[in-house]
């Protein structure tokens, strides 16, 4: 089954137009005092949202995606979208060939579901090894993270310098205040392309062995790492060390 996100979500909240300003404030400040500066993009609502307004108002803030060599072709089929529109460069970072035969040799493919552990390493090898590349030389980096998103997310700052946070970076988190209701009112504001996993209700797009529709009720992150409890369920990209 298949529904537009628009129809289902879109809802400004009061104050949408304030929390607009705060974001482009957030993303000049971030090119005036933490160039350089380069968005993380997983592709999902809220980064597709952020890419466009770095492209709509020139920021130099490129874009970068960690291709884990496990995303859906939705994802894929984006990401070549993204690439050939986007204004600003949109870099992908793959993890080791080698290093991804040598796990799925040693563990197989389902080695995720087996223990807490081995999903770690895969997302070590796959996500944590590409995004220190990625973050080479930057000062900072832009994240989709928001409040609502989950407990574990709930006072997550605009500006976060915590170190074992950030990865030694300045991390960016301009759409923190925003709600659900905010990032699809903008998608469709805006006419954004979007990943069409939203249609058949992931509201959160991770690698496709890792991340499941959800239903009715459910949390927002309940399609992420479902097998696995609540306070383990983040890949360590946010998580602290
Ligand atoms: S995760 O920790 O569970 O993977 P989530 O999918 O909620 O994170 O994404 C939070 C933010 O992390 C995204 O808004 C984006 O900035 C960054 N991110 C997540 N996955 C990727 C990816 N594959 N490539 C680049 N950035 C990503
Ligand atoms: Fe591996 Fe799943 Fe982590 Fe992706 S999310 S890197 S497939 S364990």
């Amino acid at each position: 089954m298949s529904m537009s996100p628009i129809t289902l979500h879109a809802k400004p909240s009061a104050n949408y137009a304030e929390k607009v300003s705060e974001t482009l404030d957030l993303l000049q400040q971030a090119v005036a005092k933490f160039s350089p500066v380069t968005q993380a993009s997983s592709l999902g609502a809220e980064d597709v949202v952020i890419t466009h307004l770095i492209n709509q108002n020139s920021f130099n803030i490129p874009v970068f995606v960690l291709e884990t060599g496990a995303l859906h072709s939705e994802t894929l089929a984006l990401l070549e979208r993204t690439q050939a529109h986007s204004k600003v460069p949109v870099n992908v970072y793959r993890p080791s060939k080698e290093k991804v035969i040598a796990f799925v040799k040693t563990h197989g493919q389902d080695a995720m579901y087996q223990s807490i552990d081995l999903r770690k390493a895969c997302c070590q090898v796959r996500k944590l090894e590409p995004l220190a590349e990625a973050l080479k030389g930057q000062r900072a980096w832009v994240t989709g993270l928001r409040r609502e998103q989950s407990n574990n997310r709930a006072e997550v700052p605009l500006i976060d310098r915590t170190e074992q946070v950030t990865k030694g970076q300045i991390k960016i988190n301009p759409l923190a205040n925003w709600t659900w209701g905010d990032v699809w009112h903008y998608i469709s504001e805006n006419k954004v392309d979007y990943n069409p996993l939203h249609d058949q209700f992931f509201p959160s797009i991770g690698c496709a062995p890792c991340t499941r529709s959800i239903t009715l009720g459910e949390d927002f992150r309940a399609g992420r790492w479902w097998w696995e409890d609540e306070a383990a369920k983040e890949c360590g990209l946010h998580a602290k060390t």
